[in-house]
């Protein structure tokens, strides 16, 4: 089964968590494309989305859901999204779409984070997927200086302008062991909007593609 395959079992499942006259919170990548046009099936059930970027919203509104500002919405049911890396304490990495912030602005008004992947995002120790930080782009050689200084090995995704015109630096070379304190203290570095780690505000089930089929992790 390829992994495009369980990728998109995932996405399907995530229909699962849908509630009826709903607007659900909608995340971005190749995973979360699944997770739409699945959700297009839905279209007339659900009173629309919160989007996390503008290729989510194109695609949402493609397919004929409602994509409403955040501000106009104080809840939401779930918030689904894939991840980078997720480990089994369901701290993820994410980011590697360049959507972090916004993904994180939105999962936080979330009852419930549904994350879906394939099986090859879950991980015992994460870290090997470099973690992205969204900077203001005037402070991202200081920011890049800080992560040198706490044993990271920061390189700048050259091209990428991110939807809230921000840079991303990729920090190679960091195991993460304690998830929620490194996201902290990321938050803390001036100039940094967001980081990648998605510890202090972690996923709630993990719908994990495989061969075998779905698996629900709760
Ligand atoms: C985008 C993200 C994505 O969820 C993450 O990169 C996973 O992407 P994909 O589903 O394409 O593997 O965080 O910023």
């Amino acid at each position: 089964m390829s992994q495009d395959a369980q990728k998109k079992a995932a996405g399907w499942e995530a229909l699962k968590y849908v509630e009826k006259d709903t607007i659900v919170g909608v995340g971005t990548g190749s995973t979360v494309n699944h997770f739409i046009d699945a959700l297009g099936t839905m279209a007339d059930q659900i009173k629309g989305a919160v989007s996390s970027s503008e290729a989510s919203t194109e695609r949402l509104k493609a397919l004929g859901i409602e994509v409403f500002d955040m501000n106009s919405v104080s809840e939401l049911s779930v918030y689904v999204d894939g991840a980078d890396e997720v480990n089994h304490q369901m701290d993820m990495i994410k980011g590697g779409g360049a959507a972090l912030t916004r993904e994180k602005i939105v999962a936080s008004i979330a009852k419930q984070f549904v994350c879906i992947a394939d099986e090859s995002k879950l991980v015992k120790t994460m870290g090997t997927f470099p973690l992205p930080i969204e900077v203001i782009p005037m402070s991202r050689a200081a920011v890049a200086r800080e992560i040198v200084k706490m044993g990271g090995d920061p390189i700048y995704r050259e091209g990428c302008i991110t939807d809230n015109g921000c840079h991303i630096l990729d920090v190679h070379s960091w195991k993460i062991d304690d998830a929620k304190a490194l996201e902290q203290q990321l938050n803390n570095l001036v100039g940094v909007v967001t980081n990648g780690l998605f510890a202090r505000r972690g996923a709630d089930v993990l719908l994990l593609g495989s061969p075998e089929g779905v698996k629900t992790i709760t």
